[in-house]
C-alpha cells in the first residue's frame, strides 16, 4: 500500500471502553499518515471494533462485516481489521464466516494492534505530528483492564480477562497531558472504577490526586459497583469540587432473590442505603442506572419490585437491557423463563416509566441557574453539559467560550437536553 493515500475508517460497537481504545487507534495510525475518514465507502482500512456483551451487540457487527466484504468485491485492496472483544471470544468464527476480513485483534490483545495493523497495511512511521484534536474538551481515560465479578450473565471477565489497575502515575501523566492540550474533563474508565488499585493508590486517591492537575476542570468516572462504593468515596464526592455530582450505579434489579442469582454481591436494601448516603452528601446528585429485565428466574413479582424500585428512586436516566444469554456464562445453564414477548413487555414498561420521570426532574429544572462546561460549538451554537451531565444548547455564545464554564438560565427542557441562556 505504499504510495497510496490511505485512510481507516473505524466503527465501534460497546463500551466506552471500546470508544477509548478505537480514538487511541485512530491517533496512532494518524502518526502513520492515516486519515480517519467518516464515510465506510471511502475506505481502504476498515476497522471494527466489537462487542460481545448481548447478542444483539454481536448481530451488529456481523452486519457491518457483510457491508465491508461487499466494498471489498469491488476494490480488493480494502483490508478489513476485526478488533475488541467479539474478536476475543470469537476471532475464528468471524474468520470463516468472512473469508475477506484480513486481521483479527482479540481484546486481550489490543496493545499489539497498531504493531499488527502497520504490519499487514505496510504502514510507515512518517511520525506526523499527532494530530491531537484541541476541541477536545471531554477525554476519556482508562485506569483499569478486566473484571473479577463474574455477574452471571455476563460476558465481559471471559473476554477481558483478569481485572488490571494501570499504574496511577501513568493515568496522572495521560491526564496531564490531555490538560496541556486544551482537555478540560476527565472521564475515568473502568468496569469497577471502586476497586481500582495500583500499590497504595486506591480509587479516591487516584481521584484526588487528579484533582491537584491545574487547568483540570471536571473528572467523572464509570462504572461503578453497589458492592464496593465506599464511604471513603462518597466522601470525597461531597468535598471535592472538581468531581461532577453524577453517578452511574447499576442496580441490575431490586428483587434480592435476582440479585442473588445474578452474583451481584448486595442486597436491595444495601442499593437504597447507598442512595440515601449519596443524595443526603451531594445535594442535587443524578443518579443513572442499568437493569436488565427477564433474568432467569425473574417472576412478574420480581419484576414488579424492580419496577416499583424504578419509581421510588427516581434515576436521573437509566438503560434497561432484555437478559440475552451468553455462551459460558453461568447463567447460560439457568432456565431462561420469560418469553421474549414477556421482555419486551417489561423492558417497555421501565422505559416509559424511566422517560417519564426523566422529563419531569428536567421540566424541574426550567428557570434555574445552572453552571455548564461548554464542550463543543456548532453553527453558532453551544453544546455545554451540566455538572449532572446533562446536555445543554446554549444560544448567546461565542468560540471564545469553548472549555469555559458559563452560567446559563435554563428555558426549555427535553428527555434528555436543556435549552438555556447566558446569563
Ligand atoms: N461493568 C459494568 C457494566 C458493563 S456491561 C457494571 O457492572 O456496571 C453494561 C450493562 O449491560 C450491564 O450493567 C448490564 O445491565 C448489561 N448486561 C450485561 N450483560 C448482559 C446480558 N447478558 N444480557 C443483558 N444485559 C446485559
Ligand atoms: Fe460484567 Fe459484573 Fe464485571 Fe460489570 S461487574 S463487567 S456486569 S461481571
Ligand atoms: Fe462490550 Fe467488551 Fe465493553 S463485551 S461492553 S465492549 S468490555
Amino acid at each position: 500500500m505504499v504510495g497510496k493515500v490511505l485512510n481507516y475508517f473505524i466503527e465501534t460497537i460497546g463500551c466506552q471502553m471500546n470508544i477509548y481504545e478505537s480514538n487511541k487507534l485512530g491517533l496512532a495510525l494518524s502518526a502513520y499518515g492515516v486519515s480517519k475518514v467518516n464515510v465506510l465507502q471511502e475506505a481502504n482500512i476498515v476497522i471494527l471494533n466489537t462487542c460481545s456483551v448481548r447478542l444483539q451487540s454481536e448481530q451488529k457487527a456481523f452486519s457491518f462485516l457483510g457491508r465491508a466484504e461487499e466494498l471489498k468485491k469491488d476494490n480488493p485492496n480494502i483490508k478489513i481489521i476485526v478488533i475488541g472483544c467479539m474478536a476475543e471470544r470469537i476471532g475464528f468464527k468471524i474468520q470463516q464466516r468472512f473469508k475477506s476480513v484480513d486481521l483479527i485483534v482479540g481484546s486481550k490483545d489490543i496493545d499489539n494492534a497498531v504493531l499488527k495493523i502497520v504490519n499487514l497495511c505496510n504502514l510507515y512511521d512518517f511520525s506526523f505530528d499527532k494530530v491531537e484534536d484541541f476541541s477536545n474538551i471531554v477525554r476519556y481515560v482508562t485506569i483499569m483492564r478486566g473484571c473479577d465479578n463474574y455477574c452471571s450473565y455476563c460476558i465481559v471477565p471471559l473476554v477481558r480477562g483478569r481485572e488490571i489497575g494501570f499504574n496511577a502515575l501513568d493515568i496522572l501523566e495521560e491526564s496531564s497531558l490531555l490538560i496541556k492540550n486544551g482537555t478540560k474533563e476527565v472521564v475515568l474508565l473502568g468496569q469497577n472504577v471502586n476497586s481500582y488499585r495500583y500499590k497504595n493508590f486506591n480509587f479516591t486517591s487516584l481521584v484526588k490526586s487528579l484533582a491537584t492537575i491545574n487547568g483540570l476542570e471536571r473528572i467523572r468516572f464509570m462504572t461503578n459497583h453497589p458492592k464496593d462504593l465506599s464511604d471513603e468515596l462518597i466522601e470525597m464526592m461531597a468535598t471535592e469540587s472538581k468531581v461532577c455530582s453524577h453517578i452511574h450505579l447499576p442496580m441490575q434489579s431490586a428483587s434480592n432473590k435476582v440479585l442473588k442469582a445474578m452474583n451481584r454481591k448486595y442486597s436491595y436494601e444495601h442499593y437504597i442505603g447507598l442512595v440515601k448516603k449519596l443524595r443526603m452528601a451531594v445535594p442535587n446528585i443524578r443518579i443513572t442506572t442499568d437493569i436488565i429485565v427477564g433474568f432467569p428466574g425473574e417472576t412478574k413479582e420480581d419484576f414488579e419490585e424492580t419496577f416499583k424500585a424504578v419509581k421510588e428512586i427516581r434515576f436521573g436516566g437509566l438503560y434497561v437491557f432484555r437478559y440475552s444469554s451468553r455462551p459460558d456464562t453461568k447463567a447460560a445453564n439457568m432456565f431462561d423463563n420469560t418469553s421474549l414477548k414477556e421482555k419486551k413487555m417489561r423492558h417497555r414498561l421501565i422505559l416509559e416509566e424511566s422517560n417519564k420521570i426523566s422529563v419531569e426532574i428536567v421540566k424541574s429544572m426550567v428557570g434555574n441557574a445552572q453552571q455548564v462546561l461548554v464542550e463543543k460549538i456548532k453553527n453558532g451554537v453551544i453544546e455545554a453539559r451540566t455538572s449532572g451531565g446533562y446536555k445543554v444548547f446554549v444560544t448567546g455564545g461565542s468560540e471564545k467560550d469553548l472549555g469555559r464554564h458559563l452560567n446559563v438560565s435554563i428555558k426549555e427542557a427535553k428527555v434528555n437536553s436543556l435549552f438555556g441562556d447566558i446569563v
